[in-house]
């Protein structure tokens, strides 16, 4: 039998509990159902789909609106026991189990989002089997590399601040530590690379690929999820390399909406909160800002994990009445991480930390350490121990 154990290294999970990942998956379907159903989108494609931001979009999608799924990822699975794979490839196993039960195609695609070849296969999907043109395009990647697929160059992201270094408190939940640490500014080539991963172009070659296809539904949306955050962070977010690539996914928008016009579609940025997630835990400071932040909301009672978020954002906001844009077009379910006697409180809170207390108390450490041990399926809730083989674990299909 296999022996789970929980891995890390710096800020981020090298192991893995499969059985974990699958009580997660349920744990979210179970929240998405306490809250009834909801009129939405019937057949959506989520780019992005197997963890955090996607996988909660896909559930509360499926499971609160009744909607059939595609979801793309880029995942490995099982090898070896001490090579079981990532958290992602049993998130979609999960997730395709439970949908299937309800009678919900959930049709899962793992293999590189970027290229050309993705792109046909899923339209092809969609023309011969899907049973239906698409009412929502969910875009949800996040990747440290992505190769052109027109010229087979591949690009790496950078996390970097621009023009001046940043130094500031940073954790690191291997070591259990708090440290200063020290971002460089990023050179010209790495802003322009950042943004040729992380920005909108991948995001407006799939709309593209899509509309010449015409596996559209009139009246079509497609979201990407954004960050804006706060004075807080704006030095080594918004300010930095990933804030270029976000704005550029604001000018994609832009050209999507262009090009959708004929068929009524539009592009719509959602500037989400700041939750704790493969992507977001290796971002330098931000687990700091996150432990205070979430010390703040969760005792004003606004703490929310993807899954809250996301069935939030599409129940209550994109397909209810709560919708709240800002004057350029983009909605703001970050709102309730704005508001400005959190952010004082938060700010005032991160001030007073030091190796001594970050993991006391006085900040939401130990939330921020179980939601990150939740994303590979650790310290969940409801989890009961169970025996599996290594076979087993290799013979589930994706
Ligand atoms: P994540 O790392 O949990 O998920 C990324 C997804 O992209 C996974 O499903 C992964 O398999 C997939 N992926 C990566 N490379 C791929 C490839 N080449 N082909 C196919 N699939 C690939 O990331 P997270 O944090 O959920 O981020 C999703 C989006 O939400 C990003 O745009 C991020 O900037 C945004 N966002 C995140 C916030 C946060 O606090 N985590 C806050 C606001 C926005």
């Amino acid at each position: 039998m296999v022996k789970f154990k929980q891995n890390i290294r710096g800020n981020v999970a090298l192991g893995v509990n499969p059985l974990g990942c699958k009580q997660a998956v349920l744990n979210q379907i179970d929240y998405v159902k306490s809250k009834g159903t909801y009129e939405g989108p019937k057949k959506v494609l989520i780019i992005g789909a197997s963890s955090s931001y996607g996988l909660a979009t896909r559930v509360s999608l499926a499971f609160g609106a009744g909607a059939d799924t595609i979801g793309i990822s880029y995942e490995k699975g099982p090898k070896s026991e001490k090579s079981l794979g990532t958290a992602g490839w049993y998130n979609n196993i999960a997730f395709r189990e439970a949908a299937e039960k309800e009678g919900l195609t959930a049709k899962n695609f793992v293999q590189d989002a970027f290229s050309h070849e993705t792109k046909q296969e899923v339209i092809d999907y969609i023309k011969n089997d899907f049973g239906g043109k698409i009412d929502l395009v969910v875009y949800s990647l996040a990747s440290g590399r992505r190769t052109d697929p027109d010229t087979g160059e591949t690009y790496y992201s950078s996390i970097k601040a621009i023009e001046e270094p940043v130094v500031g408190p940073n954790i690191n939940m291997q070591k259990q530590t708090y440290y200063t640490e020290t971002l460089d500014p990023a050179t010209d080539q790495e802003i322009a690379d950042t943004i040729k991963v992380m920005g909108g172009e991948d995001w407006e070659l799939w709309m593209k690929a899509l509309k010449e296809a015409d596996v559209l539904a009139d009246g079509v949306l497609t979201t990407n999820y954004s960050y804006l955050g706060t004075e807080l962070n704006q030095p080594y977010y918004g300010h930095g390399t990933l804030g270029r690539a976000k704005a550029d996914c604001d000018d994609k928008a832009d050209n999507i909406n262009e090009l959708l016009t004929d068929i009524n579609g539009k592009a719509q940025i959602v500037v989400a909160t700041a939750v704790t997630t493969k992507a977001s835990s290796v971002i330098p400071f931000f687990p700091v800002y996150c432990i205070g932040l979430y010390k703040v909301m969760d005792e004003k009672g606004t703490h929310e994990t993807p899954i809250m978020h996301m069935d939030r954002i599409y129940r209550e906001m994109i397909y209810g009445d709560k919708a709240e844009y800002d004057e350029v077009g983009r909605l703001r379910p970050d709102s309730w991480e704005l508001d400005s006697d959190t952010q004082a409180k938060t700010k005032e809170l991160i001030q007073k930390l030091n190796e001594d207390n970050f993991n006391s108390e006085l900040t939401a450490y130990d939330i921020f350490y179980k939601e990150f041990s939740n994303l590979s399926g650790f310290m969940v809730d409801n989890y009961v121990d169970q025996e599996v083989s290594l076979e087993e674990l290799k013979a589930l299909e994706f």
